[in-house]
């Protein structure tokens, strides 16, 4: 039995907001604590202002606040093994070690992976050098997609419509537009309807986290530049039981054998971005935490205490808790910054927050926003969700509209048309 449990959340975005609201609603919970977390974690739990890459502060804090359980919410202190560190100084956590969290860190390593254990994906090849990938794509079919290895927040990523626009991100990427590039991959194009595929495992067991649909353009119509994430929407209108025992057997399973193969376990969330092609599952890529904004639309659907899934992770002890859920359709708008993601200003005052009336099926998560005298200010490109539950995506979608254009933030856009593959086909 746990009880007045102390919770440290590490992250500042919408994702973290919703992991921080839901636990604060567990009885189990006393405190929470986020590093650094944002206006809108502040209103829940103490917001402790430390740099999350410095392993040993954050360790000294946690000792110190004799936190019982870490949540971390984002891919770069996973990659760089906060996991390992924490464990290794007795600290119980929840997310995965440094190895396993390889299938985000190096998109190589997962394509090693689906190569090894014979994973559905798009076809590959990895170049050393400028030259040999310009001597490949020379013979090349277009569109391809071009991606650098290593953690590039979604940006690494073009898709190449002829050979001059191929080169060019040839280019950018060697001469290290996302960090020193010693490997880059192309790929070949997938057609489809994009998915993501939610596990949460305890290292032996997993059980399913529900689906959800992201739109990452900036423009209405799915077009314009790559975003952390403009809105989601659950459940996703293309899974069924089917495609489901598909993407289980072909995709999740043999990557867990594939970790295991390795002499680890995987612990935590496994996010798979998938490509669905007449009703077969490809993998695009693994992030080895909850989506953002997937996160804040799939959380508020959960029925079973999210600090329980926690622990059982944590104890593996997964395979007896039965997670439940609501049947509502979520869908998750998110209110950008002005230019985002481009050049964008900060620090501009959002008023009128506390004056919009929600029903027990609205939510809003803060994402970049601080707290400054009791005012809240914009603090970052992806600023507010707004999460909206119905009994219909379109109704879901309505009410979000409505309370973004209640808000009237002089400063903000967003896009009307989330979910319209589902709502408006
Ligand atoms: P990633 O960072 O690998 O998720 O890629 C970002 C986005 O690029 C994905 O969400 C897809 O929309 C697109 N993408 C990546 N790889 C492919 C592919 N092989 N075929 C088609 N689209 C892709
Ligand atoms: N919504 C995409 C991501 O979290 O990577």
């Amino acid at each position: 039995m746990y009880l007045y449990m102390i919770i440290c959340i590490i992250g500042s975005g919408g994702r973290e907001h919703a992991i921080c609201k839901k636990i604060y609603q567990s009885s189990k919970v006393s405190k929470i604590y986020c590093l650094p977390g944002n206006a809108g974690t502040q209103q829940l739990a103490e917001n402790i202002d430390l740099d999350i890459d410095n392993f040993e502060k954050i360790l000294k804090f946690l000792k110190k606040s004799r936190v019982d359980l870490v949540i971390v919410g984002p891919e770069k202190p996973l990659v760089n093994g906060i996991v390992d560190f924490l464990e290794y100084n007795g600290i119980k956590v929840f997310g995965p070690r440094k190895i396993p969290s390889q299938l985000e860190g190096s998109k190589t390593f997962t394509k090693n992976i689906c190569k090894k254990y014979n994973i559905p994906t798009a076809k590959f090849g990895i170049f050393e050098t400028k030259e040999k990938t310009i001597n490949f794509l020379n013979n090349s079919k277009f569109p391809i997609v071009i991606k650098a290895d290593g953690l590039a927040s979604g940006k690494g990523v073009y898709i190449s419509k002829n050979l001059i626009e191929a080169k060019e991100a040839v280019k950018e990427i060697f001469d290290g537009k996302f960090g020193k590039a010693n490997k880059i991959l192309v790929e070949e194009f997938l057609n489809g309807e994009e998915m993501s595929f939610f596990i949460v495992c305890d290292g032996k067991n997993y059980k399913i986290f529900k689906t959800a649909q992201d739109h990452k353009r900036v423009n209405e119509g799915d077009e314009g530049k790559n975003t952390g994430g403009m809105g989601a929407y659950s459940p996703s209108g293309l899974i069924n039981e089917i495609l489901e025992k598909k993407i289980i057997n072909k995709i999740i399973s043999p990557t867990l054998k594939a970790i295991e193969d390795m002499g680890e376990k995987y612990k935590g969330f496994l996010y798979a971005g998938l490509m669905i092609s007449e009703n077969e599952p490809y993998l695009i890529e693994y992030n080895v935490r909850m989506g953002d904004p997937e996160c804040q639309t799939i959380l508020p659907l959960l029925k079973t205490d999210l600090i329980d899934i926690f622990n059982a992770c944590c104890d593996e002890n997964l395979e007896n808790l039965n997670i439940k859920w609501r049947e509502e359709k979520s869908l998750c708008i998110v209110l950008c910054s002005m230019g985002y993601p481009d050049k964008f200003t900060n620090n501009i005052k959002i008023e009128n927050l506390n004056n919009l009336k929600l029903n027990n099926n609205d939510f809003i998560f803060h994402a970049g926003t601080k707290n400054e005298k009791n005012e809240i200010f914009s603090n970052g490109g992806r600023v507010l969700n707004f999460v909206s539950l119905s009994n219909s995506f379109k109704n879901s979608r309505k009410r979000a509209i409505k309370l973004i254009n209640q808000l009237n933030w002089g400063n903000g856009f967003f896009r009307k048309d989330i979910g319209f593959k589902i709502i408006d086909k």
